[in-house]
Parts: C-alpha cells; structure tokens; sequence
C-alpha cells in the first residue's frame, strides 16, 4: 500500500504552457506605457501573482502609479490575457499530462490544483480537465501567495488527505518552497538549477508515471 494518497498540482507552467499569453499581455501593457518588457523579465513574473506582476513590471519600467491606476492597469491586462485563454484547446496541455491524470485516476490517488491564478477554472474548461480534478484551490481562494502554503494546505484539505500523504508538482521556486513549507513531498518541472530544493526534479510528464511517484515514498 502506497502511503501517497493525493498529488496536488501547479497549474501555469505545470499542466499548460500559460506563460506564453501572460508575456504578450503585460509586453503589449508595458509598450502602451512606453518601455520594453522582455521575455527575460517575464521570467520574474512565474508563480507570481497578478498584482505583484504589475508591481514587478512597473519597477522594470521605472513607472510610479496611483492605488487606483494600478488596479485598473491590472484589471486591462488581464482582459487582453482572458482574450487569449479562451480561445486555448486541450491541445496545449502538456506531452504526458493526462495519462499521469488517468492514471491515478485508475489508482484512486487524489487530486487537486494548487494556483496562484484567478483564471484557473476557466483554463482548466477550456483544455476540458476540469473532471480530472476531485479540488480546484486557486487564486480566488487564498489569501498567501507561494512560498506560503495556504494553496497546498487547501487542497489536501479540500481532499480531506493529511499533508505528509500529498505530492506537489510546482515548476516555481516558490511553489516548492510552498510545499516543503505545507510539509508536503514535492516533484520540480523544469531544471534541477533553479529547482534543486524538491526531491525530484522532472523535465515534464512524458516519462513519469506511477512507478516514478512510488519511489517517493517515504
Ligand atoms: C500563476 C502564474 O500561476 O498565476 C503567474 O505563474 C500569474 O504568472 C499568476 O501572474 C496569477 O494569474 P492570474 O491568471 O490570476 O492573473
Ligand atoms: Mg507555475
């Protein structure tokens, strides 16, 4: 018997590729504010949530702005940013996503999404994975961003699963520190340089499976 009862998952950057239509709505807002944001900056904005973007966005630029002007500035990107979600197809989610969902389906681990997002439940609707899901704690939900674990310690509660009985998968440094800080296992998408802190780290699904996940065991 497995003592692993519940993967709990990152949604931008772990099961679709968001980060893409993040970048082109904050380049597209940086421009009409007169200043270049590049694809390096936008590294920054990763697992970040929207407000702080902005914040980040605004010192890149060197741009001062009211409360008031900033929310507004937010609430425009993040128009032009549902503008290209919604026309998403479950053709974006990423190689080995959904046989690993299948699969513990089939094995009847819990599972639950863990992110930052507001726009979550309209993404997973859109790539049609919203089934796939027994929770969805997303960035209407918390009130701690990443590192602090409010997200994780959510969705095993939702899962009604004790935290030491919970994997995360997170492709953000502060995802991962938000899992070991939930007391929480945790597998890093992406590269062992910037996500050395998880127990393991994968390139992405394609060559994870059950047997993988088991050798997290404690
Ligand atoms: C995170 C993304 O998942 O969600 C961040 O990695 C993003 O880049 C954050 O800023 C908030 O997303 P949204 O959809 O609520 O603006
Ligand atoms: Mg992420």
């Amino acid at each position: 018997m497995t003592d692993i009862k519940a993967c709990l998952f990152d949604l931008d950057g772990v099961i679709v590729d968001t980060a893409k239509y993040h970048f082109i709505a904050w380049r597209e807002l940086a421009a009409e504010l007169g200043f270049e944001f590049t694809e390096e900056h936008n590294e920054r904005l990763k697992g970040v949530s929207r407000m702080t973007s902005l914040e980040i966005l605004l010192e890149v630029g060197g741009v001062k702005l009211s409360e008031e002007k900033k929310v507004q500035l937010a609430d425009q990107k993040n128009e032009r940013y549902v503008s290209y979600i919604v026309k998403m197809t479950p053709n974006e989610i990423l190689p080995g996503v959904v046989v690993f969902l299948e699969s513990l389906k089939q094995a009847g681990i819990k599972t639950a999404i863990g992110s930052a997002s507001k726009n979550a439940p309209i993404i997973l609707e859109r790539l049609e994975l919203t089934p796939y899901f027994d929770a969805v704690i997303d960035g209407n939900k918390v009130s701690n961003a990443k590192p602090d674990p409010e997200v994780f310690l959510k969705g095993a509660e939702a899962l009604v699963i004790s935290p030491v009985e919970c994997v995360v998968f997170e492709d953000a440094e502060a995802g991962i520190e938000a899992a070991i800080n939930g007391g929480m296992r945790c597998v890093g998408i992406g590269r062992p340089e910037i996500l050395g802190k998880a127990n393991l780290v994968i390139p992405g699904f394609e060559h994870f499976g059950l047997s993988e996940l088991m050798k997290l065991e404690k």
